[in-house]
Formats: C-alpha cells, structure tokens, sequence
C-alpha cells in the first residue's frame, strides 16, 4: 500500500515545531502541498515551508485571538484554491496550580481554552463551510488530542486535560454530524512525545514522569504521530471515522 497525498492541499496548524513539524514534513514527503500554519516562531516556520517542497506556504496567526483564526483557512483557500484536509495540532499546556493568583487562573484557563479548544473550533467551522461547498467531495479533519483527555493530567494541567477532552468531544461531533457531506474526522492522542512541550514537563517533573508508564522502552518521537497522520490522510481509514487513535507507548490503553 502506497499512501500518496500528491492532489491535496493540508493545512497543519503549529507546524513550526514538534509534532507540528514532524507532520508537515511527513504530509509533504507522501506528495502532499503543505500549508505550514505557525505563531510566533517565523524562523523555524521557513525551515518548515523549506523542507517540505516548492509548493509549500507559511501562514501566520496568532491561535490565542478570535480575528486571526476567523481569516486562516480563507487565506489557504485563496492561496491554493480548495482545501483537503485540516490537521489541528496547534496547541499549549499551561501550569494552573490550585494557589495561583485568581487572575492568573482565569487568564491560564481562557488562554488554554482558546488556543486547543476554541480555535480549533473556528478552524473546523470555516473547513466544514468550504468543504460543503464542494459537494460531493468532502475533507478530513485530524485533531491532535492527548492521553489526558482521558486519564485526566496532574493537578496543574487540569485546564490542559480539560480542553483536550473538549476537542476529542468536537472531533468526534464532526465524523457524527457531517459524515453526510463527506467529511471524515479523526482524533489522535499522543502521550509523552519529544519536542519542547514535553521538555517542559519534563524539566518540572523529572525525565522519570515522562517514562515510567511506558510498555515501549523509548520515548515517543514526532515522527511516531506524523506517521499516523499521513496514513489517516491518506484515506485508507476514512471508515474510521470518528475514532480516536492512541500513540502513547503503551502507558494507557482505555
Ligand atoms: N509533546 C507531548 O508530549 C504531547 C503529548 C500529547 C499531546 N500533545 C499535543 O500535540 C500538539 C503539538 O504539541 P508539541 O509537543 O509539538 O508542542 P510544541 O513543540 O510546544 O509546539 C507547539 C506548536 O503550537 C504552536 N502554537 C502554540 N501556541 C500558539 C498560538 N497561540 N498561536 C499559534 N500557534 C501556536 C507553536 O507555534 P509557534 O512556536 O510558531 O508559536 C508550535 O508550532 C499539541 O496540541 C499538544 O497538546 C503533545
């Protein structure tokens, strides 16, 4: 089986670093033209579009504010015409302890919520419009969820744990309620994955944390979850819909 993506046109949001990256660079490797969405790290985005072919295009926005993310898939669809498929991997883990100062809780919540929630959602809402535009083919939409939407996550990212569940929610709403238009929506959820995220919670909890539950005797790597990505874009598992696809190592199987 070979899986070619050379007439489609995928969005990857926080494609600039990690998973992100790792998932454009796979997508664009199985001929797909990348649209390389990023926030703050215009550099690394360059490296990105660079690796990923002559068709490839950085697109700016800022996930935390509603008027960046409203204009995103707009900009895409005029870039190249039409879109495919819409990977949703943009997101942020904030440390919300219980003693936080009040404001910070609120601001560490919304933040949280808007980037991996409500952006998302945005994002989905104008993909579903254009992909019912262009009857009678459809798209996919492929979120980037986590093992705590399910097992719950330390009493510090309990917001984090929370927005991610809220997209798994979304996702799965998606594959339900427009399977008629032809659109297919998948959830993939990693665990501990090496990029700058993890590094994170790794340099608060100890390297320990992040292997300890492991069945696998190594750390997930992007590439790991890219792999999956391409292979659900690909459209060989379109009658998986709505499912939800775990790449954690074997530290939670539910
Ligand atoms: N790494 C893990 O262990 C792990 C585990 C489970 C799930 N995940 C999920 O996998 C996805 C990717 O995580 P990662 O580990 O690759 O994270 P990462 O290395 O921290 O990269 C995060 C990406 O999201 C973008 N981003 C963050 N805030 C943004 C904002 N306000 N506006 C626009 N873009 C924004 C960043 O873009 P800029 O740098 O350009 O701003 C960057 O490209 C996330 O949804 C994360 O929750 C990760």
């Amino acid at each position: 089986m070979r899986l070619d993506l050379s007439d489609q046109i995928l969005l990857v949001t926080g494609a600039s670093r990690g998973i992100g990256r790792a998932t454009a660079e796979a997508l664009a490797e199985a001929g797909g033209t990348v649209a390389v969405h990023y926030g703050h790290s215009d550099d690394a985005a360059a490296e990105v579009v660079e690796a990923c072919g002559p068709d490839a295009r950085s697109f700016q926005a800022d996930l935390s504010t509603v008027d960046a993310v409203d204009g995103l898939v707009d900009q895409v669809v005029d870039t190249y015409g039409r879109l495919d498929a819409l990977v949703l991997n943009a997101g942020v883990a904030m440390a919300t302890p219980l003693d936080a100062d009040t404001d910070d809780w609120h601001a560490a919540w919304s933040d949280t919520m808007h980037v991996n929630l409500r952006a998302p959602e945005l994002l989905s809402r104008h993909a579903l419009r254009h992909f019912q535009s262009r009857q009678p083919t459809g798209g996919r939409i492929i979120s980037i969820a986590s093992r705590a939407a399910f097992r719950g996550d330390t009493p510090d990212y309990m917001t984090y744990a929370a927005s991610k569940a809220g997209l798994v929610a979304l996702t799965r709403s998606l594959a339900r309620g427009f399977g008629e238009d032809d659109v297919k929506a998948f959830t993939v959820a990693p665990g501990f994955t090496r990029t700058d995220m993890a590094q994170d919670f790794i340099e608060e909890y100890g390297e320990a944390h992040a292997t300890r539950d492991l069945a696998l005797n190594r750390l997930t790597e992007p590439d790991d979850v890219a792999s999956l990505v391409v292979f659900l874009a690909s459209g060989q598992a379109d009658h998986a819909t709505g499912t939800t696809i775990d790449v954690n190592a074997g530290s939670y199987v539910h």
